[in-house]
């Protein structure tokens, strides 16, 4: 089953969107890291819903519970589990849907497969699931460190802020409602966002993020390189569409001399690169450099316009999306985002401790 992400440093999520609530347990987590509820809450609360005008207006406080496997503020090595409530469930919004299909939604999929689904808000298609992996990756922070794991909303539909050499904090991420740090992007992004739920519609876009401070040497070829590890983390989060890694597709307007990333000395005499078109990974390991990926996310597809879809019994008929939704899923994917790749940081690290018989 697919509820399971990582090898050494291993997540399950459990739960739906309208049940009794979500939430994950960590296997492999080593012991006398230090651990709180507070930790996991500030990386929740930028997920949450109902921050502002262009999110969902579901009133989660979205509080986690540390259930097991932490004595005393240490994790204990023992699985972890975190629990979060489901405290603004209103299921009567989503009777319409339970017979019917709705496009672009995983209605159809999960009754082809399952024979049966849970319709309240989606059950376990919903995306209120990704709280429990940002749960996940607070704990996967505490493995990984130092490490500086950041994104950002780069663009939405076609509005695209200019790129940065520097890595933007997350005061500056998180000083507009759309997460974009480029405030008069920010603010031409935000209006089009309101303007489309004003019409009854969604948007789409881009998340770059960008991993800082990881040695050379994670990663594990041929099948599990750090960038594939990546990719499937990302694209296992609802509603992304593609992933690009340093060049990405962009590369392949570039020719060879153009693309290569020159070696050089750092200050200290440490290896370093003159450019990152490989995006910190080099056969699938990664070369020191900063990691630096892509995730693009479709438009929401709930929207309030009329759409034609089909029944459970292949009626025809048209239906428009009720309920409260976000008309940009981008802003609260930012969290996610960096909770996945320091998920995937954390198993890789603990999977490189084996790397080297000399050191076993
Ligand atoms: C943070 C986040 C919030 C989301 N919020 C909504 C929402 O409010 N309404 C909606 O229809 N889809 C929302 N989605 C997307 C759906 O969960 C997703 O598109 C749907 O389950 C179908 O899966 P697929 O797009 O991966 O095929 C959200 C996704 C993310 C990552």
């Amino acid at each position: 089953m697919g509820n399971q992400f990582g090898h050494l440093f291993r997540v399950v999520t459990f739960g739906e969107s309208h049940g009794v609530g979500i939430g994950c347990v960590i296997d492999g987590c080593p012991s006398l890291l230090p651990l709180c509820e507070a930790d996991i809450q500030k990386d929740l609360d930028r997920r949450k819903p109902g921050q502002n005008a262009i999110t969902t207006q579901r009133a989660e406080s979205d509080t986690c519970k540390i259930l097991s496997g932490v004595y005393r503020g240490k994790t204990l090595g023992t699985p972890i589990c975190i629990f979060i409530p489901n405290a603004d469930a209103r299921s009567g919004d989503y009777d319409e849907i339970a017979k019917l299909w709705r496009p672009s939604h995983a209605d159809f999929a999960y009754d082809s497969k399952y024979g049966i689904r849970d319709p309240r808000g989606g059950g376990r298609s919903s995306a209120r699931e990704t709280a429990a992996r940002v749960a996940a990756g607070a704990v996967a922070k505490k493995l990984t460190g130092n490490l500086n794991i950041r994104a950002w909303v780069e663009s939405v539909h076609a509005i695209s802020m200019p790129t940065v050499r520097q890595t933007p904090t997350l005061e500056e991420v998180d000083a507009t409602p759309v997460r974009c740090p480029d405030i008069p992007t920010a603010r031409r992004m935000e209006e089009f966002i309101k303007k489309a739920r004003s019409e009854g519609d969604s948007l789409g876009g881009v998340i770059h993020c960008r991993i800082e401070g990881l040695p050379a040497g994670l990663g594990e070829p041929v099948f599990d390189r750090f960038e594939a590890e990546l990719a499937k983390a990302m694209l296992s989060i609802p509603a992304t569409k593609g992933f690009e890694i340093g060049s990405g597709f962009a590369g392949t307007c570039m020719t060879g001399s153009q693309h290569n990333d020159p070696f050089c000395l750092d200050e200290n005499g440490g290896v370093c690169f003159v450019k990152n078109h490989a995006g910190g990974v080099l056969g699938g390991i990664t070369s020191g450099a900063t990691v630096d990926f892509r995730v693009a996310f479709k438009p929401t597809p709930t929207i309030s316009k009329e759409q034609h879809t089909l029944t459970i019994t292949k009626e025809s008929v048209s239906f428009s999306g009720k309920g409260r939704h976000d008309p940009c899923v981008l802003p609260r994917a930012v969290p996610v985002v960096e909770a996945m790749a320091a998920i995937v940081c954390a198993d890789m690290t603990l999977r490189n401790l084996s790397a080297k018989g000399k050191e076993i």
